[in-house]
Parts: structure tokens; C-alpha cells; sequence
């Protein structure tokens, strides 16, 4: 049977994600491998009811009250979707993980990073990405979505907060990045240069799996 393969492609809002994990599934299939696409929060029946909460921009949160509720809904991910496709041999790839959680609760909302952290590697009961892919948005990009925003404001909880909540999120993918382990994307580059980055990533882990088979 073949080898589970867990990818993650993380980023900040808008940064591409979400077209990079569609063109990735294509890819996968391709070669014919069993893809799901999940994201967070989200992922699972329970884990969707969630997000619906923490994305309401009606919902009240307090900083740790969010952290709780993103990791609830990652401990019903991990369970319920990601384990079992691994062990069935399935390609799974999911819009955020853990990395999500330190950028936005860690720095963005300032919480303990050892709270964050702690409290991610609980809710993944230990379980680590073969790939996680962080889209880094070049300063100029940033800057000029920002300036656009204004037009864009209305849309989520999360997507309401302040210019300066977002710029503390987008220094921090640029630190995380740079984390041991992290595949970093230069995201302000074509969408087809950015999945080719990313499929030779991906084929180098395959071809590392299929050796170890
Ligand atoms: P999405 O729109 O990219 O699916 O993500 C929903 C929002 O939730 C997005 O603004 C990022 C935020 N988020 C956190 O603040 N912490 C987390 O742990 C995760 C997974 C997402």
C-alpha cells in the first residue's frame, strides 16, 4: 500500500493558498493517488460548526477563548480526517495547520507563545506534516493589499481586525518560515511558478517514500 503523504500550506489571508491546494490535488491525482483537501478551522462536521463561530464577526471571543476553539477544532481534524487518510494511504492536504495558530493567536493576538505551542502539539497528538509550505507576501504586495482594504473590509471576524493585527501575522509567516523544517514560497511570483516550486517538493518526498518501501 502506499505511504500517507500530510501537506500543509499555510500563509496569510489571500495569500494563494487555497488555488496552490486545488492545482496540487490535480497534480496528485494525476499520478494516481487518493487526494483530500480539508482546511481549518474546518475539516469535519463538528470542526465547520466551529469555524461558523469563529469567524461570525458577532461572536465575542476573549484571545484564549479563540485559541481553545481553533485547537478544539484541529484535535476533531487530526482525529476524524488526517489520521485515517494516512493510514489508508491518501494524500492530505490542508489549507492551515498548528503554524496558523502561532502566527495569529501567538503574535497577532500576543498569547504565550509556549501556550500556543503546547497546546498545538496536544491537539495533533504529536502528529507532524511531511510538508508544510509557507507563502511568504512580499512587503510591496502587502502593502498594497492594505491600502486596498478598505474596499475588501466586511468579510470575516478574523478579516475585520485592524491593519496592524495583519501586519504582526505577516512578520510572523516571514519568522516562521525560517523555522527548521518549513518550505518557504516566494508567493508573489505567477500562481503555475509557485505550484511547479511546490510539485518538486512534493516529488522528492514521494520518490523519498518509495525507497523506503
Ligand atoms: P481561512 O479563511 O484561511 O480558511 O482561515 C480562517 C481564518 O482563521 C483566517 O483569518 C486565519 C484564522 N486562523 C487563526 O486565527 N488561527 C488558526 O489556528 C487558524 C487555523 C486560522
Amino acid at each position: 500500500m502506499k505511504k500517507g503523504l500530510f501537506i500543509v500550506l499555510e500563509g496569510p489571508d489571500r495569500s494563494g493558498k487555497s488555488t496552490q491546494a486545488a492545482l496540487l490535488k490535480t497534480w496528485l491525482e494525476g499520478l494516481g493517488r487518493e487526494v483530500l483537501v480539508t482546511r481549518e478551522p474546518g475539516g469535519t462536521y463538528l470542526s465547520e460548526k466551529i469555524r461558523r463561530i469563529l469567524l461570525d464577526p458577532k461572536s465575542r471571543i476573549e484571545p484564549m477563548t479563540e485559541l481553545f476553539l481553533y485547537e478544539t477544532s484541529r484535535i476533531k481534524h487530526t482525529l476524524e480526517k488526517i489520521i485515517p487518510a494516512l493510514k489508508a494511504g491518501k494524500v492530505l492536504i490542508s489549507d492551515r495547520y498548528t503554524l496558523s495558530t502561532t502566527a495569529y493567536q501567538g503574535y497577532g493576538r500576543g498569547l504565550p507563545l509556549k501556550t500556543v505551542e503546547t497546546l498545538n502539539s496536544i491537539a495533533t497528538l504529536g502528529l507532524k506534516p511531511h510538508l508544510t509550505v509557507v507563502m511568504d507576501i512580499p512587503d510591496s504586495v502587502f502593502a498594497r493589499r492594505e491600502r486596498e482594504d478598505e474596499k475588501l473590509r466586511g468579510a470575516d471576524r478574523i478579516e475585520r481586525e485592524p491593519g496592524s493585527f495583519r501586519r504582526r501575522v505577516n512578520r510572523a509567516y516571514k519568522l516562521l518560515a525560517r523555522r527548521p523544517g518549513m518550505t518557504r514560497i516566494d508567493a508573489g511570483r505567477p500562481v503555475e511558478e509557485i505550484q511547479a516550486e511546490i510539485r518538486a517538493r512534493v516529488a522528492r518526498i514521494l520518490k523519498r517514500q518509495k525507497g523506503e518501501r
